[in-house]
């Protein structure tokens, strides 16, 4: 959600941030715009809304000052409509303060009223502008103690040109530090190729960086390696980000499980745990928290919990659970799943969980993200950076590392246990086997996109999958998909099945499989067209199913994993033929950092 991009150094600036701006776009927008120090030493702001293309445009033959500071953002509104006006940077009465922030300044009227009051001329309708009259009227320091809020901020002023002021409050800024200069970004993968080292700035922590150095306070800064291989943000052969993220699913897999399983052996190590040992030995309930995609995987994740190591397990919605009234009893650890690690709903739902004095693990896959740094214990997913919006191989890796932990977890290890790190071992050639038919999927897809609504039936394992898949299709390809559990079909959704209502069933060999079939005979029977996903070699479905995508064998526990993919690669194909950008599909942002 909105990108910030800045420079300070003798390289050319403007270049640099439009170049970071568009590493961003991902994260989603509807506006940009930069401010610098031009070649005649005046400031300028241009902002532009629509694609970063506009934006270049309209820099066209604009150069920046050497040795003078820029500024850029992709703006995805929240406060006013998308327009020129609204779009970042903001700039105070006199012209001379620009300033970009990602973030929400909750006593903005307050404030603005005030300014009001002092005689400040407001232009946009954002909460964001409050903060360049606020610098004006106070200075730097003293506007930051005024609001209140998040923000990651940036800010740039004509009377010291050599001089980018940040600070942060609840919203990532990370800045990239190089020889005799300075990049910053909302995210680290912005950097990547640009800088070995970074400092993930903390909450409350501000500072000026300039051509001499830099000074942040109160709390001493740490440089830290970047570790993010700037291939992995590129597109490589593949038409969209999404689709090789898909493709990425068995490596992503594999590096999830390195260093970690040996199957062999029969043992898990999950290094990142290993500081907890004693405490996890007595926790009595695990509760899992997380948002969309996460949270899918986390309904997995009760399962396997439940399953492998007969610790009670609840998973509840983030948003929920950080307003609930929701009784902890001692001995309750809190799970954290997220891909960015910044997603607003879970760092507060952490923030709760840790004032509560529960003991707290993440699965995080962005290193060095809040989420990551303010939780206890936790284990990395390492996929990489996920550019495209819709979370593909996150889910892949953090089912992968809910498997891990769940048997890390087991006190003893029995056959079954043993027979789950096996077949996690083979399940990236497995993922490989179902990538192979990618053509049949998008064959597949082509067939249903007369469908405007579909149901997406699993048990099981296989419900959170269902879910997930639901959620694919209606971010990528706009298209209402309802996920259900299969049991719960009569006791409404069954209404809804006539002939232009199709069901993606997934209805594989599993301890539920016939309670499945009877689900499907149900949908036959009031001629529901039926798409299913099951296991190789089922002689029975192919009679029920009007089409038949079939997934190797593998335990129960696993299924999501493998059964996922056909789901996302449906969801793509489908995406894709109806014409739609499925990087960056409409409405949505990648890392959700306000509520
Ligand atoms: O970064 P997180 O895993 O915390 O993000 C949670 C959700 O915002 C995310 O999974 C979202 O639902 C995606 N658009 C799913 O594709």
């Amino acid at each position: 959600m909105c990108g910030i991009s800045g420079y300070i150094g003798k390289k050319e600036g403007l270049q640099i941030v439009l170049g970071n701006l568009r590493k961003l776009e991902y994260r989603g927008y509807d506006s940009a715009g930069v401010a610098f120090f031009n070649l005649g030493a005046n400031a300028e702001i241009i902002k532009t809304v629509g694609k970063l293309d506009n934006l270049e445009r309209a820099l066209r033959g604009k150069r920046s000052l050497s040795a003078t500071a820029a500024i850029g953002h992709t703006r995805w509104a929240t406060h006013g409509a998308p327009n020129q006006v609204n779009a970042h940077p903001h700039s105070d009465c006199r012209g001379e303060i620009f300033l970009v922030h990602n973030g929400i300044i909750e006593n903005y009227q307050d404030l603005k009223s005030e300014l009001i009051g002092k005689k400040h001329r407001f232009r946009s309708q954002t909460d964001t502008e409050v903060l360049t009259h606020l610098v004006e009227e106070y200075g730097f320091e003293w506007a930051l103690k005024k609001i209140v809020g998040a923000y990651a901020i940036a800010l740039i002023n004509k009377k010291e040109p050599q001089k980018l002021y940040i600070a942060r409050l609840g919203s990532p800024l990370v800045v990239g530090v190089g020889e005799k200069e300075y990049y910053i970004a909302s995210d680290p993968t912005a950097l990547a190729g640009l800088v070995k080292k970074v400092i993930y700035l903390k909450d409350g922590q501000r500072g000026v960086l300039s051509l001499g150095g830099l000074e942040i306070g109160p709390a001493r800064p740490k440089i830290e390696k970047l570790d993010i291989d700037p291939e992995q943000a590129q597109k490589g052969h593949f038409p969209h980000f999404m689709l090789k993220e898909i493709f990425e699913g068995p490596e992503v897999l594999r590096s999830a499980l390195r260093g970690r399983l040996s199957a062999d052996k029969g043992t898990v190590k999950l290094g990142g745990l290993e500081g907890v040992t004693d405490k996890l030995k007595n926790i009595k309930k695990l509760e899992i928290l997380a948002c969309g995609t996460s949270y899918y995987s986390g309904l997995a994740g009760e399962l396997l919990f439940e399953e492998l190591t007969n610790l009670p397990t609840e998973v509840m919605l983030a948003s929920e659970y950080r307003y609930a009234k929701h009784p902890i009893k001692k001995g309750t650890a809190a799970l954290l799943i997220s891909q960015s690690g910044e997603t607003a709903d879970t760092l507060a739902a952490l923030r709760k969980a840790n004032h509560q004095k529960n003991l707290t693990l993440g699965i995080v896959n962005a290193v060095g993200s809040s989420i990551a740094r303010e939780t206890v214990a936790g284990v990395y997913n390492h996929a990489g950076p996920e550019i495209g919006v819709a979370s593909t191989k996150a889910f892949l890796s953090q089912l992968g590392v809910l498997a891990l932990m769940a048997l890390y977890l087991s006190p003893k290890k029995t056959a079954a246990h043993r027979e789950i790190m096996r077949e996690l071992a083979i399940l990236p050639e497995k993922i490989k086997m179902v990538l192979a038919q990618s053509g049949k999927i998008k064959q597949l897809a082509k067939k249903y996109l007369k469908y405007k609504n579909f149901l997406y039936l699993g048990r099981g394992y296989n419900y959170p999958t269902a879910l997930e898949g639901a959620l694919k299709i209606k971010e990528i390809a706009y298209v209402h998909a309802e996920g259900y559990a299969g049991g719960e079909m009569k006791h409404g959704p069954i209404a809804l099945i006539d002939r232009d209502f199709p069901t993606v069933a997934l209805a594989t060999q599993n301890r539920v499989y016939e309670k499945m079939l009877s689900n499907l005979e149900e949908i036959k029977a009031r001629s529901g067209p039926i798409l299913a996903i099951a296991t190789v070699g089922d002689k029975k479905i192919a009679r029920l199913a009007n089409d038949v995508f079939y997934v190797p064998k593998t335990v129960e526990v696993l299924e999501p994993i493998l059964n996922i993919v056909p789901l996302q690669l449906f969801a793509y194909h489908f995406g894709t033929l109806c014409g739609y950008d499925v990087d960056k599909p409409r409405n949505l942002a990648k890392s959700v950092t306000v509520e």
